[in-house]
């Protein structure tokens, strides 16, 4: 595959510590928990974790909505939480990317059912054109367009989440 560099990994670090410390700011002295979207997030939510300096507990949840590179539409729960890790915390829910909505609407209600004191949501990318359900973020990386992307996290077919910058593959 011939990918091209869309976010270079300079880039995205230097990115990550502005969201960082708008985050440090908006919670002073409050705990918060960065709840990570698995797979695509973990790269992500990891060096968000390791920029913030205030204090922070990691959950993960797992969905799936995608196969190869078109959405299914149908948002299947893969690995809940447990909702004495929830209850009463200020949650910040980590996504990759933004694309048709649906995911994170999904998982904004699921996590608001489990009584958390707040909740926020923090994404990577955001793909607006593609939007079918409305949603904005409370913290967004980067506004992309409408583009197959991979790596750092993202992946095609489970592959490429490996490249440590945010790439696209050049049809030609
Ligand atoms: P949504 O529910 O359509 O917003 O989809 C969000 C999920 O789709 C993300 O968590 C990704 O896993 C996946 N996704 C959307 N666009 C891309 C992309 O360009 N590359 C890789 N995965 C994507
Ligand atoms: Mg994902």
């Amino acid at each position: 595959m011939n990918i091209e560099v869309l976010i270079s990994e300079e880039k995205l670090q230097e990115r990550i510590q502005e969201i960082a410390s708008e985050i440090e700011k908006d919670y002073q002295g409050e705990d918060v928990v960065f709840c990570s979207v698995l797979k695509g997030a973990i790269f992500f939510t990891v060096d968000l974790m390791k920029k913030y300096k205030g204090d922070a507990l990691i959950d993960f949840i797992r969905v799936s909505s995608y196969e190869g590179e078109n959405s299914t539409g149908k948002i299947t729960l893969k690995i809940p939480l447990q909702k004495e890790h929830i209850e009463g915390k200020n949650i910040i829910l980590v996504e990759d990317i933004v694309d048709t909505g649906r995911t994170f609407n999904y998982l904004v209600d699921y996590v608001k059912d489990l009584n958390p004191k707040s909740v926020k949501t923090c994404v990577l990318l955001d793909k607006k054109a593609r939007r079918i359900e409305h949603f904005e973020a409370d913290y967004v990386g980067f506004s992309i367009d409408d583009l197959f992307v991979i790596g750092y996290g993202l992946d095609y077919d489970e592959k490429y989440r490996n490249l440590p910058y945010v790439g696209y593959v050049k049809k030609n």
